[in-house]
């Protein structure tokens, strides 16, 4: 398929000037270095542009309460301001510096690279946490690197983090939702401990608005017209200006019209480019597992169908749930004569820097998380990326040389249409989770809580709404004892927790545990890389009429009964690795139930009871047929929302009455994964509170 690229006028900078007040770090590697080949590690290091800042920081952090450090991607950051904290001696007398990441993947892989660097083993002076798996060491560990979440729950345990001198909020321009109520706590947490250092780093952070958000209002009033003395402050921001570095230019292309398949459009381009260009590897930026192995799947036929040239590439995905050795692969350098190409989610738009790429491929989406309070749905969409992030990912290309982005959209597009900022997930989530978490952290005034950027008052409700249904806040809005408190206690959404709740009183925790530590990974199933007939057949011999909590448990079943063969997985299409994971975390849930008193308990054969505990959590989640037409379509009882049952599931084209599921997707339409039936009466025995409007209404009796 031909391509009519056209060159763009953006100037291809990633980022304005800033007009001080601000650390701006550039991200090519300084003058003197001497190309891209082997290097000590401590060579490396001080190629780094933050290197050249080292004494500044230092000097920053001691001096100011709060820090923000703003610097291109790959400038060295995440990797070396926590070692040059340790060195100066932050971490001595048993403290510790935590560096806070807003993705598991990259919480590994930046605490794995920092051990490398310090010669150190992995857990033990440099550790890290995500959820359900803890690499790091009590006595040991003084560099912690952990996801914003894992930090938000240890504050549940010590809520002024005592053990920590120094936290660094990594990534904050992401504005996930655990940054933004990381920062409005720890801001909170800086009045009752003023040694407590703060760095805020990010990528494009506008600078200004965050430290105004660490600077109280009154404080902000007393310094207008005053210039600011740091070290008499207590609190506040760090106000230097630096030189601004600068990266290699990137030459961007746009297209001249539409594309229609984006994995397509970023096939070809990635042929043509592999054609057309100088050595050099390529970066390419989809949304999620499936686009990705979809376009895996897609270059691999067309490379080999292409013949000769196509066969020095090395085609490698990039989003979670990648296992260590994948990991490894997307980070070793490229062989020789080779050229990798890296499909990726936005992961690697700022989080992760690999090193060799010189061609960027954007095809302007990412998968955005959307959450409408008047309809009460939460999804996953497909949604268009903003000018910030369309920068960063062009950014990707000019680490080493000059470079080439590919954007597979208009020029025109790109000038009037893009947004110029994303909206911070806070403002387009369901805020359950946050709602239940601030509350067990002891803040009752949740509308009156200092955002970094506020939430909406109606998703509040909806939250407040859903959580005094589950039984978990009382009519004061206060936790209840001792559901709420357990439910807080368990490191899973409200909704898995108050299941995994019921389903002790049900007598059936032991499934229970076994459905909860499924649904917390991505997917048990391998990707049908073009074998999506096998992966339907191997799905038969598991399905369940019930649905798919129910097949979840015949394949934990048979996995044990194999004597978890990973053969046997693999003759299955399924994942071995995501059933190992299922096992840890089924391990953990098993300790954390019976720290709160669950004693686990099998309910054999008997899957109402199974299908009775789904209820008790997700009974919001609940869904009626409402006609036999495109493959069935149902709708939400509450909210009366279009859905429907998503191919992947067992009960796609089965149909049952009344369903219940446990996410939304959204593509061409509103998905349902992860179903299962039940029976609608069982709605208003769990939650009559909830469903009162429709206690009188026949059709769900
Ligand atoms: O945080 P920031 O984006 O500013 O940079 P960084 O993540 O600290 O990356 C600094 C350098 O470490 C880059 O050259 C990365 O390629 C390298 N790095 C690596 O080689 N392996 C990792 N797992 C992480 C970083
Ligand atoms: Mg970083």
């Amino acid at each position: 398929m031909a391509q009519f690229w056209k060159p763009g006028t953006e100037k291809p900078r990633l980022v304005e000037d800033e007009d001080g007040g601000v650390i701006f770090l550039s991200s090519s590697y300084s003058s003197s270095s001497s190309g891209y080949g082997y290097v000590s590690i401590e060579k490396q290091r001080q190629r780094l542009p933050v290197y050249k800042y080292r004494t500044a920081i230092l000097y920053l952090v001691e001096s100011h309460a709060t820090t923000i450090v703003v610097g291109e991607t790959g400038s060295g950051k995440t990797t070396q301001i926590p070692q040059f904290l340790k060195e100066a001696g932050w971490a001595d007398s048993g403290r510790v510096i935590a560096c806070t990441q807003p993705r598991r993947l990259a919480v590994q892989a930046v605490a794995s690279r920092v051990a490398e660097e310090m010669g150190v083993k992995l857990g033990e002076e440099v550790g890290y946490t995500i959820r359900f798996e803890d690499i790091s060491n009590p006595d040991l560990t003084r560099i912690k690197f952990l996801t914003d979440g894992v930090l938000l729950r240890e504050m549940m345990d010590d809520p002024l983090l005592t053990k920590y001198s120094v936290i660094m909020v990594d990534e904050a321009h992401e504005r996930s939702i655990s940054t933004d109520i990381v920062l409005g706590l720890l801001k909170k947490i800086q009045k009752r401990r003023p040694e407590l250092r703060l760095i805020i780093s990010s990528a494009t952070i506008e600078a200004k608005s965050m430290s105004n958000f660490f600077l109280s209002s009154k404080r902000r009033q007393a310094l207008e017209g005053e210039e600011l003395r740091p070290r008499l402050e207590p609190a506040i921001l760090s106000v230097e200006v630096f030189s601004l570095g600068r990266g290699f230019n990137v030459q961007i292309h746009y297209v001249e019209d539409p594309v229609r398949d984006y994995v397509q459009a970023a096939v070809s381009t990635v042929l043509l480019i592999n054609d057309k260009e100088p050595p050099g590897d390529i970066l390419v930026f989809l949304t999620g597992q499936d686009d990705i192995d979809a376009a895996i799947k897609l270059l691999t036929e067309e490379a080999r169908s292409n013949g000769k040239n196509s066969s020095g590439l090395i085609i490698l995905p990039l989003y979670s749930g990648l296992t260590r050795a994948e990991q490894d692969l997307i980070f070793s350098p490229t062989p020789k004569g080779k050229r990798k190409v890296v499909i990726s989610t936005n992961i690697a738009e700022t989080s992760l820097t690999l090193e060799g790429i010189v061609y960027v491929v954007d095809s302007g989406f990412s998968k955005q998380r959307f959450y409408n309070p008047i309809s009460d749905i939460e999804n996953l969409v497909v949604a268009p990326i903003s000018k910030a992030s369309a920068r960063q990912r062009a950014g990707r290309a000019g680490r080493l040389r000059p470079g080439m982005c590919y954007r597979l959209y208009t020029e025109e597009y790109f000038l009037n249409e893009m947004s110029v900022q994303g909206i911070p997930e806070i403002q387009r989530s369901n805020l359950v989770s946050c709602v239940i978490q601030l509350k067990a952290l002891g803040i009752d005034n949740i509308l009156g809580f200092d955002w970094p950027a506020s939430p909406s008052p109606e998703s509040m409700i909806r939250a407040l709404e859903v959580l005094f249904s589950l039984g978990v806040l009382d009519d004061d809005a206060k936790l209840t004892s001792p559901v709420g408190f357990q439910v807080a206690e368990i490191p899973l959404e409200p909704m898995i927790a108050k299941m995994i709740l019921s389903s002790n009183e049900l007598g059936c925790s032991d499934e229970i545990i076994t459905i909860a530590a499924v649904l917390s990974i991505q997917s048990i199933w391998f990707s049908a890389r073009g074998a999506q007939k096998e992966l339907d057949e191997a799905k038969l011999r598991f399905a369940a009429a019930e649905g798919d909590h129910v097949t979840f448990l015949n394949i934990y079943k048979g996995f044990l009964q194999s004597g978890r063969s990973s053969k046997w997985c693999h003759k299955n299409f399924i994942n071995y690795h995501a059933m190992k994971k299922v096992m840890e975390i089924r391990e953990q849930l098993k300790r954390i139930a019976l720290r709160l008193g669950i004693v686990l308990k099998s309910c054999e054969t008997d899957m109402q009871l199974v299908r009775k505990a789904v209820t008790a959590g997700f009974f919001a989640n609940a869904c009626r047929l409402e006609a036999y037409s495109h493959g069935g379509m149902y709708k939400t009882i509450r909210g009366s929302q279009e859905v429907y049952i998503h191919p992947s599931s067992v009960l796609f084209r089965v149909n049952p009455k009344c369903v219940i599921y446990h996410s939304l997707v959204s593509t061409d339409r509103q998905y349902m994964r992860n179903v299962i039936s039940i029976d609608p009466s069982w709605l208003t025995e769990v939650a009559p509170h909830f469903y009162q409007q429709q206690r009188h209404n026949p059709t769900i009796h």
